[in-house]
């Protein structure tokens, strides 16, 4: 039997393998037809269909920007890996590399212009409120982007100041997805911010992990290069703790390596990676996603439908607590 995860999952990839596949010229768009066929989790447009299913609403009248969603996350990774100098996404080239910066730009571009198209086509009595949200949520995006890109050059950011900037640059958006589905199929204000919540905190989570997934993972499960938030002196949890736990000379190592400006890659990738582990750091991040995932339960909870309709986000969300990439 097909499961209704499947089933959205199915309708999900048939949507996206429609977008942009005709438009001239190819230069422009194959690069985004690339990125879209590489697939990923896709878990954005699931969340905002199984957001519509909790109140009954059909997927046909939510796809569109379900879809939207998805092209916006994958127009934010080409310029995101650009941004982060990252080789590789979704094991595979990045779009960057593949052709160049150029591309990743103007590709990228037009792909945000059609994301909106996509969320333009929400039954008329809600686009005005759906195309604010996502509005807003991209100009979020925008901000946490660079807020990631400004920490690069510091190294007194505080963890409430990451967590803010990964809220912003990664939660609203799943926050967002969350809504979209639960304002089209009319859930009261109360529940559709129950779920908006319930989104941040996987968002939270769902970035922390993808910091430590960053340095723990497996390259052929992750598809990403392993080492590169290291290598960009990315301010993670991991390594904003990582400096203030540290002893005098793991703190003079550390400042070092983030001073360095000539390395071999993988020196400093394992000797940061060495601090962390005397730090004890994949546990302690490990425990603060759990409180994420526990807080994001509980705001599941209140949201007024009966139990047994929230059964697939509650094990999509635990598997993205133990997912590998
Ligand atoms: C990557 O998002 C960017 C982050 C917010 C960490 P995903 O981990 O959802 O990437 P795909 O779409 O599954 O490849
Ligand atoms: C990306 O954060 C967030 C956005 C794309 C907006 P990361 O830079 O950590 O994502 P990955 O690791 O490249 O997927
Ligand atoms: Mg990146
Ligand atoms: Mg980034
Ligand atoms: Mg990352």
């Amino acid at each position: 039997m097909t499961g209704k995860v499947e089933v959205l999952e199915k309708k999900i990839k048939e949507a996206i393998e429609e977008v942009l596949i005709d438009e001239q010229p190819r230069t422009l768009f194959t690069p985004a037809r690339y990125i879209l066929s590489l697939g990923g989790k896709r878990l954005r447009p699931l969340l905002t269909l199984l957001a519509a299913d909790l109140f009954g609403e059909e997927s046909e009248r939510v796809i569109a920007p379900a879809i939207g969603v998805e092209i916006f996350h994958n127009f934010s990774l080409l310029h995101d890996d650009l941004m982060d100098r990252a080789d590789m996404r979704r094991g595979h080239p990045t779009v960057h590399k593949k052709w160049n910066a150029n591309t990743a730009i103007l590709s990228g571009d037009a792909m945000m212009i059609e994301a909106y198209k996509y969320i333009a086509r929400v039954p008329s009595p809600f686009l005005s409120r759906v195309l604010n949200l996502f509005s807003a949520t991209a100009m979020q995006i925008c901000r946490g982007q660079q807020y990631d890109m400004d920490f690069e050059q510091r190294t007194d950011v505080t963890e409430a100041e990451y967590l803010e900037m990964i809220r912003l640059k990664t939660a609203v958006l799943i926050g967002c997805a969350l809504k979209i589905g639960a304002v089209i199929a009319k859930a009261s204000d109360d529940d559709a911010e129950s779920l908006y919540q319930y989104g941040i905190n996987i968002g939270l989570a769902f970035q922390l992990k993808d910091d430590l997934l960053d340095v723990y993972g497996n390259p052929d499960t992750f598809g990403k290069k392993i080492g590169g938030d290291i290598l960009c002196n990315k301010k993670t949890y991991l390594l904003i703790r990582a400096l203030k736990n540290s002893s005098p000379s793991q703190r003079r190592e550390l400042d070092r390596w983030l001073k360095s400006e000539e390395f071999v890659a993988e020196e400093k990738i394992n000797a940061v990676k060495k601090i962390y582990d005397e730090l004890n750091l994949k546990v302690i991040a490990g425990n603060l996603i759990e409180k994420y995932y526990l807080a994001s339960l509980d705001c599941l909870s209140s949201v007024h439908v009966p139990d047994e309709r929230k059964q697939e986000l509650i094990v999509l969300s635990e598997n993205l607590m133990y997912r590998q990439k």
